[in-house]
Parts: C-alpha cells; structure tokens; sequence
C-alpha cells in the first residue's frame, strides 16, 4: 500500500459537505489500486479566515505548496464580500487563493472536460437535434498561467515609477479606485511557456485521438499572432498527425451553441478559457457537474478543483450536487496513478444517473418526459445520499 498526503481545502458555502463525500469516495476508490489517501486540512477562503484572520493563511498555503497535490473544495461567498470584503478586498478569496496557488505551484494548463450525459440532457442550453447521438467531446486545456491575469503582479516590480504607470496607469486589482483616467491589465506569453504548453495540448489531443483546436484573437493581438505562429509551427514540425484547426475565440464562441463543431481538445488562453468554459458547460448542461484540474507538468504537483462553484445558498443543507467533485476526485486519482479507482468512480456515477437518481439541481427547468424519475412526487436525493449511493456503486 502506497500512502499519499492531499492537501485538502474544505472551502466555504457547501463546499464542505460536497467536498466530504468526495473524500470518502476517493479514499474508497484508490485502495483498488493500493493507494490510501490521507487528507490533510490546508484551511483557505472565508471559513478560514473566520478562524485565522485570513483567507489564505500563511501555513496553510506553504503546506498546501509542499505537499504538491491540492484538493480545492472552492471559496467564495457573496454573503462576506459585502461585508468584510467590503473593507478589505484584497481578503476575496477567489483571486487571493486561486491566483496564488497557480502561481506558486506554476500550473501551467487547466483540463476541462466537458462529460455529456446524456441522461441530462434535458438540462442543457442548446438545442437537443445539435447533439448527435453518439454525443460530444470537448475537452478544455486552458492556459493557466500569464495572460492578463497575471501581467500586472508579474511585471509589478518592473513598470513601478515608470512612464508605463504614470501614463497607461497600470494597477493591481485592488487599488482601483474608480477615480483614475485609465487603467490598464498587462497581459503577456513567453514563448517557453505557450510552446510547452501548445505540446502539452498536442500530445492530449493525440493520446485521445481527437483534434485540436486552438483558440486565439490572431486578427487583432500580438500575443495570439505569436501564440498562432508557435501553435502552427509546432503542429506542422512535431504533429503532422493530429488535425489542427484554429479558431477566432469570437467564433468559437458562437459555436458552443452548435456543439458538436467544436468537438476536439481545445487549447485556449487563460482569459479565453476562463469564458469558454463556463459556456461550455452550462451549454452542455453539465455546470454543477464540471470537473476540473491544473497541473505543473515539470514538477507533476497539481491542484483539483470542481468549477462547479460553493452554492452559498444551499450551505448547511446537504442539498448541493456533489458529483463535480467527485468527479474532480477521479481526474485526482488518475493523476496520482489511481487508474482503476478513478476509471470506478467515473462508471459509478454513469451508473447513478442512468439508474435515475438526481440532485435538486438537475431538476430545474427540465422536461418530465426526459429522465426516468423525473415525475410527479419526485424527490431529490441529498448530497450525503447521492454520496453514499456512488461510494456504494464503486
Ligand atoms: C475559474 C475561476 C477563477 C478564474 C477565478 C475565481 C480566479 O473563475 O477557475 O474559472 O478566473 O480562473
Ligand atoms: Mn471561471
């Protein structure tokens, strides 16, 4: 038996009771490949500082950063940003722990997979006839690193009394007033990063046997005319097998209505990914259930992180849908070499939705007819039951 230690962050809202189940599903899962999983509390967003004074303290995120290997429950909660957020933004735990996290742990893509199930699909936003019956793939890898989320800390020191500031008024988030007359993101790609990156994309797309499309905005931006040029050049010289298509983030956009033209790996920029992503998944209708990691493909350390949200209204009320983190469990255990337990969870929760049970969250706006308990007098199963149900199915 091989033991591994998680960093384990609980989150705010019903991060928690989600994130719970999570962990007993993929302690369960990975003893099929001898694994025992130990999860260790790095406390981080507002239930943090509650307890700290702190949304990311200190010791949790040096921990979190050893330890190389980050199960993220989610932070954030309206409820605080208008309060305590109010006089101290810079303690928004969303940017303050995310950002940090992935720039310390320097992680580099973010794998999106959008899972169609087609037992949901009453909750998707596009219309059924642009889904084929085989269904679709998409599977996001996004940039997690520059762009212009990260320009602005990165180059902070540089540009400081410089003509940049003074004339472009380059500024962190958060000491933006609302008074100045101009304010500016610097956004930025190295060429190292983007080409380890665009072969990381390649080679993904390659083990899968699907496209890759790449995003950009190469009509207007220098930095995708260079992020296509590299993109074409490595395509043509390293992978003249996988069929490559590129696409103006506009378009690619419009298309998610239409979804089976973007089926592929799509490889998109921070900022692009961020959006598209998000799109994607309600477009699919798979928003709750979205799972999500992003790895430092040198050092192998990695964060796992469902970007399904906390459902701060639902907090205390074993109500939430917990499956986008246990499937973000699984997309763990693969990572750490847990094959067959990640493979049994992705199965368990197949089997779950085809058996008929369902969330409140996959309730809303649905079309009786669709699913098989979706009647008169149905009644949603509660996270720790919908927990229980997958943990029992493994
Ligand atoms: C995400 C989130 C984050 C991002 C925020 C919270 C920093 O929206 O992971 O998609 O924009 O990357
Ligand atoms: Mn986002």
């Amino acid at each position: 038996m091989k033991t591994i230690t998680v960093a384990l962050v609980p989150g705010d809202g019903a991060a928690p009771e989600m994130m719970d189940w999570a962990c007993k599903i993929a302690s369960a899962a990975a003893r099929k490949d001898d694994v025992e999983l130990v999860f260790e509390k790095t406390p981080m967003g507002w239930s943090a500082y509650e307890e700290f004074g702190d949304t990311l303290p200190k010791a949790s995120f040096d921990r979190a950063v050893e330890l190389g290997t980050v199960f993220f429950g989610g932070v954030g909660d309206p409820k605080f940003d208008n309060t305590i957020g109010l006089q101290h933004p810079e303690m928004k735990p969303e940017a303050r722990c995310l950002l940090a996290l992935r720039q310390r742990m320097k992680l580099l893509f973010n794998f999106r997979p959008m899972i169609y199930y087609p037992e949901l699909r009453h909750l998707a936003q596009v219309r059924p006839e642009t889904i084929p019956d085989e269904g679709i793939q998409q599977h996001f890898i996004r940039f997690l690193l520059e762009d212009s989320y990260f320009g602005n800390a990165d180059f902070g020191d540089t540009i400081k009394h410089t003509v940049l500031e003074s004339i472009l008024g380059v500024k962190s988030k958060n000491n933006v007033t609302g008074e100045e007359a101009i304010v500016t993101d610097i956004a930025y790609y190295r060429r190292e990063t983007i080409e380890k990156y665009i072969r990381a994309a390649f080679n993904y797309a390659k083990r899968l046997g699907l496209p890759l499309i790449s995003i950009d905005k190469a009509n207007v931006m220098a930095r995708y005319e260079f992020w296509r040029r590299i993109v074409t050049r490595i395509g043509k010289e390293e992978f003249p097998d996988v069929p490559l298509s590129h696409q103006y983030v506009d378009s690619a956009n419009a298309l998610l209505f239409t979804p089976a033209k973007l089926h592929g790996v799509i490889a998109c920029g921070n900022e692009h990914g961020d959006i598209l992503s998000d799109a994607a998944a309600a477009a699919l209708g798979s928003m709750g259930m979205m799972c999500s990691s992003a790895i430092n493909p040198d050092t192998g350390a990695a964060m796992f992180e469902s970007g399904a949200g906390t459902a701060p209204t639902l907090a205390g009320t074993d109500k939430a849908n917990p499956i986008g983190r246990i499937l973000t469990a699984a997309l763990m255990l693969r990572h750490l070499g847990a094959v067959k337990g990640a493979a049994a969870i992705e199965e368990a929760v197949k089997t779950a939705l085809k058996q008929g049970h369902r969330t409140g969250d996959m309730y809303v706006g649905g079309d009786p007819h669709q699913t098989l308990v979706y009647t008169k007098g149905f009644d949603p199963l509660h996270t720790s039951q919908m927990g229980q149900l997958i943990l029992s199915l493994l």
